[in-house]
């Protein structure tokens, strides 16, 4: 299961078909970044390039031209090298962007700056992501700079810069049948995560060892890395909505939040749940549960084709509001509270946000000033929350410190919408019988 080398000259055909005539694309790998003193983080790929390569080294350029008679889609990458593979493992090499990823042409990447203003030159439009990395836009101007020096000899240099992100995020946006396969996979190791950390959960262990738990899960199916960093937060830790110190011990009569998703070929999930630490809801961690449930499905009510980014947000405050007048957390009158929006002192967060290559996905949220209409194919995640403040002196003393969310990643469908992380307990009673190894 993964991107076939089909769907990527696929996606690189549909972002070159909406490109400006006579036009050039540029967009560079993700750097290897130090963790300290000569080690690395591991390497993760620039989700775009990602997107339009499945190439995962980093020192790679990639370069749209399209229309070009010697090929359309050159890759500029590390060369082969005996000696650095036996250190550091493999490289694809120009060959190997050929061969394996499809790539028309391919240059070391040693050989860039002489090869590069080159393709450049006559093409009147360069689109790059302007303004993401600054030696990246040097970089550019470098390579334009040296077309500008040759003018005299008849050098043509471009004469309008476009931002690339614009078009590729919107394709991004829209996930294909493959691309959904693979979320659904990672949504459900995600699954399978959380459901462990419940059944091996207990007072007295510590935030990091459920923390253990989730990341075997994850790696243990091949999805070696969290999309973002684990949370886990016992009791108070719970309203710190990225709360990722995770070092606590875990105490009898509170509850405990884990957000926590895997990355699958590049593909996140985001799932959190919430659970009693001794596997039973005191009565009033249930009403505020049940209620973080109800706004949900209040959210989930109003997701469908058609319906724009922001119904299940406002669904969502509706229900919290209601709910919180109820229990007496609010005060006053119900349109008035969400006109002044008192549950922001509880729920201060959106419903949710794109999700696909990215845990905080890419695509726009609102066009042309209106908030973005809901169509087949997109991904978002459904995550309300009510947070009391420990030392929140409005409310009865009872309340306070508990923290809740629960978040599912859900995908657009023509028919209305799938949740991808289904596989995971939600209800009180369903949490409550695997907890006591009833299920
Ligand atoms: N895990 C980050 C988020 O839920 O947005
Ligand atoms: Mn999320
Ligand atoms: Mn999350």
């Amino acid at each position: 299961m993964t991107i076939t080398k089909q769907e990527f000259t696929r996606r690189r055909k549909q972002l070159m078909a909406m490109m400006e005539p006579n036009s050039i694309a540029i967009l560079p790998s993700a750097a290897e970044k130090t963790r300290s003193r000569d080690t690395e983080y591991n390497f993760r790929q620039d989700s775009d390039f990602l997107y339009l390569t499945g190439f995962n080294e980093p020192e790679a350029v990639l370069v749209l031209l399209p229309g070009r008679e010697h090929g359309e889609y050159v890759l500029f990458c590390r060369e082969r090298d005996r000696d650095k593979e036996i250190w550091n493992g493999y490289r694809a090499g120009p060959e190997g962007a050929c061969d394996k990823f499809g790539a028309d042409d391919a240059f070391p990447i040693d050989d860039i700056d002489d090869i590069l203003p080159g393709l450049i030159e006559g093409r009147e439009r360069v689109y790059y992501a302007m303004g993401k990395d600054q030696d990246f836009d040097h970089q550019v101007m470098v390579w334009i700079n040296a077309i500008r020096a040759r003018v005299r000899t008849g050098a043509i240099p471009p004469g309008e810069f476009l931002d690339l992100d614009h078009l590729l995020h919107d394709m991004r946006l829209y996930k294909s049948a493959a691309e959904i396969r693979l979320m659904q996979r990672a949504g459900d190791i995600s699954a399978a995560a959380h459901a462990r950390a419940m059944k091996i959960c207990k007072p007295g262990l510590y935030e990091y060892q459920l923390e253990a738990e989730i990341h075997h899960e994850f790696s243990f199916n091949g999805a070696r890395f969290p999309a973002y960093n684990t949370i886990v937060g016992g009791g108070a830790n719970g309203c710190i909505l990225h709360y990722v110190e995770n070092s606590d011990a875990l105490r009898d009569g509170d509850l405990v939040l884990i957000d926590a998703g895997c990355e699958l070929d590049g593909y996140a999930a985001d799932i959190t749940r919430t659970f009693p630490i001794n596997g039973r809801f005191s009565d009033e961690q249930k009403a505020l549960y049940e209620l973080t449930l109800r706004a949900q499905e209040a959210a989930l009510a109003v997701i469908a084709p058609g319906r724009h980014w922001n119904e299940p947000h406002e669904a969502s405050v509706r229900c919290i509001t209601e709910g919180l007048l109820e229990l007496g957390l609010l005060r006053g009158e119900l349109e008035q509270l969400i006109a002044d929006e008192a549950y922001k002192e509880f729920y201060m967060h959106r419903i949710g946000h794109w999700l696909g290559l990215d845990v905080h996905d890419v695509g726009d949220y609102r066009v042309g000033g209106e908030w973005r209409v809901l169509e087949p194919g997109m991904v978002m995640t459904v995550e309300p929350g009510i947070y009391v403040s420990p030392d929140n002196a409005s409310v009865e003393a009872k309340w306070r410190g508990i923290g809740i969310r629960i978040e599912d990643d859900v995908l657009i469908t023509k028919e209305g919408y799938e949740i991808l992380t289904g596989a995971v307990p939600k209800s009180v009673d369903e949490i409550e019988a695997l907890m006591a190894g009833a299920a």
